[in-house]
């Protein structure tokens, strides 16, 4: 069972302490090498990074904020347990950073996120260049003599941007919900935007999860509709503002999501419907489109889990929303899971869940279908698309549990048990079982077993697999930390927010942290350092820190080869603590020089960082 394999203990290296360095920092006996930084040439003509690089080079280079990621072996076939020294390394780009992107943002006093204006627009290919530096990268990757790997020029590599044509299925596929001036029968839509975590399905695709998405939309409609209201489009503003692009084309004006044509195949004010889904891609197929699967509900996707397949049985998969008091849902498909049927479709048909955790520890699934328990013209549903389009409010209806902003999810292969990251909500102020902290600032880790062992069941058990917090010295609940045994949290393994999380064959559990960058290194989070990445043993409770990142970032995605001698991580968004103040200083790049240490020329890029074990070694031993 878990944590009694051959090798003795699951976790035996020694761990790390917090660190306020600008480093990666990695147990004695390992190594890494940092490779693919934002603007690295994958496809095309190559262009070199450059701050110069227009909106097009972009789309040929890998994107920016790497989240999410999977290495699938080059052999494509079932098992898909195939080469451990050569793959495509798929992963998502969450967003960007303007202040970092373009040469007349740098060194200007701008905060996160915000963007230089022309007088009334925004600057054409600068709009162009963040849309590009969205979405995913395919990249052929291999491993040379000495460890360390290196990109292949292939045609399997590829970039999905915010632009590229996709394709709607599932009961949402033709629904007036989504029909746009691009497409007036509501059945494709362009691009695919704030990716965080991912998922893998049982037939070797990459999912990628649109969490984000509503910022970057406006609604200057006098009534905003529900189904834009409930998931924060604002009225007059939106993230980088691309609907202000000069030149007004198409492709910019869909982020405003006004009624300004006389019907919904003149404008775009169903744009928004058409994201806040899972995005289904296949790696190995460059000219493939890639598909967003209605059935599994619209809501801030973190990633999406699923549960081993078995031959003749459902296809079972859980995904979070991450937002302040939302939810955790799972899939369980109508038709049976059939090896070497690959097309994905078995996701279209099937009932969508909501969990509910009750305080006695037990828990129960609840189906969002139409004209069952309220889901019906009584609450204004007018059939399984609306109440897809709609599943936040589906799920509110229906008494789900609001959790504390649940991120990634894992399933242990060797139990099933089923493991939720529930990254803080320092605003809670009424608690339940399974969110029992008031002012939850450092997060926890929520877990269960469906009834019988079977993904499919309706019911389960749940408990708290960690607790995040300090050692705690303050005597305050909502901030001290427990491990697995209920043991206080020590130095070797502190934690705040947690947010990445994979359990690997042997059943280590990875938890990647996420403090906020407004808390970083500050106040109650000082304790904590850089975000970080620890190792958790399920069996003992033993729980150790791995690694260390640089300043600003999250350390976030992370998997193995199938000989778990190599592993890949994301640094995301390092030096994003830099404030306004420290750009108006006239220094161009303070804090984070990581990774290119050329403070002058080169902006701290996101990159994927390598890991392998001096000894040949299993990562985590
Ligand atoms: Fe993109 Fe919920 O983290
Ligand atoms: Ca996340
Ligand atoms: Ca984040
Ligand atoms: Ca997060």
């Amino acid at each position: 069972g878990a944590g009694e394999g051959e090798g003795g203990p699951l976790v035996t290296f020694k761990a790390v302490p917090t660190s306020e360095s600008d480093e990666i920092i990695v147990p004695e006996g390992y190594s890494y090498q940092v490779i693919l930084p934002w603007g690295t040439p994958i496809t095309g003509s190559m262009p070199a990074f450059d701050l110069a690089n227009t909106g097009e080079e972009q789309g040929m280079q890998m994107g920016s904020h790497h989240d999410g990621m999977h290495f699938f072996p080059i052999e494509g076939e079932e098992p898909f347990e195939g080469s451990s020294d050569e793959g495509l390394l798929v992963m998502n780009h969450e967003y960007v950073e303007p202040r970092f992107m373009h040469l007349d943002h740098i060194g200007q006093e701008l905060g996160s996120g915000a963007v230089i204006m022309k007088g009334d627009v925004r600057d054409r290919d600068q709009a162009l260049k963040e849309i590009n530096a969205h979405g995913v990268s395919v990249v052929h990757i291999r491993k040379r003599s000495d460890n360390r790997w290196e990109l292949v020029q292939s045609d399997y590599n590829r970039r999905i941007t915010g632009r590229t044509h996709m394709e709607l299925a599932g009961p949402v596929r033709g629904s007036d919900l989504v029909r746009t001036k691009y497409s007036p029968d509501g059945i494709a839509t362009r691009g695919t935007l704030n990716n965080c975590a991912m998922g893998v399905t049982p037939w070797n695709t990459y999912m990628a999860a649109e969490e984000n998405w509503a910022g970057y939309f406006r609604n200057r409609d006098a009534e905003i509709p529900r189904e834009h209201a409930n998931y924060g489009i604002r009225a007059n503003d939106s993230r980088y503002r691309w609907a202000l692009a000069e030149g007004g084309e198409d492709e910019f004006i869909r982020f405003d999501a006004t009624s300004t044509g006389a019907s919904a195949t003149e404008d775009y004010r169903n744009e928004p419907n058409c994201f806040g889904w899972m995005v289904e891609i296949d790696p190995f197929d460059p000219d493939s489109t890639p598909i967003k699967r209605t059935t599994l509900g619209r809501f801030g996707h973190e990633g999406v889990v699923f549960g081993p397949a078995i031959e003749g049985q459902p296809v079972v998969c859980y995904s979070g929303d991450d937002s302040t008091n939302q939810f955790i849902y799972k899939f369980v498909s109508e038709q049976p899971f059939q090896k070497g049927v690959t097309d994905g479709s078995i996701l279209d048909t099937g009932i969508l869940y909501v969990a509910k955790f009750n305080d006695d520890g037990s828990g129960e699934w609840l189906p969002l279908v139409y004209g069952q328990n309220g889901l019906d013209a009584g609450n204004g549903f007018r059939d399984q698309a609306d109440v897809l389009v709609n599943t936040r409010l589906a799920a509110g209806l229906m008494g789900a549990t609001p959790m504390d902003r649940p991120e990634w999810g894992a399933v242990d292969p060797n139990n099933g048990d089923v493991y939720f990251t529930l990254t803080n909500n320092s605003g809670r102020s009424e608690p339940n079982g399974a969110n029992p902290r008031t002012q939850n600032r450092h997060g926890h880790i929520i877990r269960w077993q469906e009834a019988n062992g079977n993904h499919a069941s309706t019911t389960f058990d749940w408990d708290i697999f960690i607790f995040g917090g300090d050692a705690g010295e303050s005597g305050q609940a909502n901030l001290a930390g427990k491990d697995a045994n209920g043991d206080a949290l020590t130095a070797d393994n502190l934690l705040s927010s947690p947010d990445g999380l994979w359990i690997d064959k042997d059943s280590r559990v990875w938890i990647q942290t996420d403090i906020g960058e407004g808390n970083q290194n500050s106040g109650v989070f000082e304790v904590f350092g850089n975000n970080a990445m620890l190792c958790a043993d399920p069996a003992t409770g033993e729980m150790r820190r791995f690694l260390t990142g640089p300043i600003g970032q999250e350390v976030t995605g992370v998997i193995t080869t199938p000989d778990q001698k190599t592993m890949f991580i994301n640094i995301q968004h390092p030096g994003a603590t830099t404030t306004p103040q420290e750009w108006a200083a006239g220094q161009r790049y303070v804090r984070s020089t990581w990774p290119d240490r050329n403070p002058v020329r080169v902006p701290p890029r996101s990159a994927t960082v390598v890991i392998w074990k001096d000894d040949g070694g299993v990562i985590g031993t």
